[in-house]
């Protein structure tokens, strides 16, 4: 596609999520503002790495050692989602990206319920760790829902004192046959009513739906690692020209074989509006590097 078209299209959409991100930024007090433009960017898109799997299924496949995991990707993240233990650990403080620190847990997979969660880090310690964000999980629907929703609330309260912002993370534990629009436009509408600034959930069909029912910023997981890079290309192009500000996307990156080259696939789509067949074509190219 020659360079102009992409550069205009690219222009456009960030035109209009400048306009919406901006809506919400001037109605901020300048910390909030602030860190809340350390993890989205000026184009108003974002591309967080999550890194936080194992405060609830230990070493994950291909997390087995945070630091290897994490230093090649990060130059490629505009923020890492990390849990307070593997950022001291595994995360250099002169070579680090701004930090959304993982504040809800208590559970295992193994464990009865993962939606059993409640706040592990106060938010002392996250101004400690001088973290630009916080996030937790919400589990509609659960048994454990209201907990969850005051666990949000509740952060959202403190975070608010101190100029934090909320990432309310729309979690569905093993049930992952949850992630339609209803459930998930349900979730996150939710979620930002309770005062979370920025929403993660999943792509799903009919995506619209979720972004149009929530007024704060949304980005997308993965979820488990799917059959093709392609696919996930795809959803996360999809989701971008439905509303979505970016992604949250840990294992479709570093369980590939080349999580290098899908990093910075997944950058083209967000940053530079490519096609699913441009980032394809970025994987392919840079593969061979890795
Ligand atoms: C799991 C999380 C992750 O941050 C979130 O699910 C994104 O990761 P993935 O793309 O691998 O699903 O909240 O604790």
């Amino acid at each position: 596609m020659p360079c102009s078209i992409m550069d205009e299209r690219h222009a456009a959409v960030t035109r209009q999520q400048n306009r919406r991100l901006k809506r919400g930024i001037n109605s901020m007090e300048w910390g909030m503002a602030n860190r809340m433009a350390q993890v989205i960017q000026s184009d108003g898109h974002a591309l967080f790495l999550p890194v936080d799997h194992g405060y609830f299924q230990g070493p994950t496949r291909r997390l087995e050692e945070p630091r290897r995991t994490i230093y090649p990707l990060l130059p490629y993240a505009d923020a890492i989602f990390i849990t307070r233990g593997v950022l001291r650990s595994s995360v250099d403080p002169d070579n680090s990206k701004p930090v959304i620190l993982r504040v809800s847990g208590g559970t295992s997979m193994i464990g009865k319920d993962l939606a059993n969660e409640g706040i592990t880090t106060s938010m002392e310690e996250a101004i400690r760790l001088n973290v630009s964000a916080v996030g937790i999980s919400i589990f509609i629907g659960s048994d454990y829902e209201k907990e969850s929703l005051l666990n949000l609330s509740k952060l959202v309260d403190e975070g608010e004192k101190y100029g934090i912002p909320v990432m309310a993370v729309t979690a569905v534990g093993k049930e992952l046959e949850k992630r339609d629009a209803r459930y998930l436009a349900l979730s996150c509408r939710i979620a930002a009513e309770l005062g979370a600034r920025v929403v993660k959930t999943y792509w799903c069909e009919d995506f619209e739906r979720v972004v149009r029912g929530c007024p704060v910023p949304v980005v997308m997981a993965g979820g488990p690692q799917v059959d093709s890079e392609l696919e996930v290309f795809e959803f996360v192009y999809d989701g971008m020209q439905k509303g979505a500000i970016g992604v949250n996307l840990g294992r479709n990156i570093w369980q590939n074989d080349f999580p290098v080259a899908m990093i910075k696939a997944i950058r083209a789509i967000i940053h530079q509006n490519a096609t699913p067949k441009e980032a394809q074509q970025l994987y392919s190219s840079e593969k061979g590097g890795e």
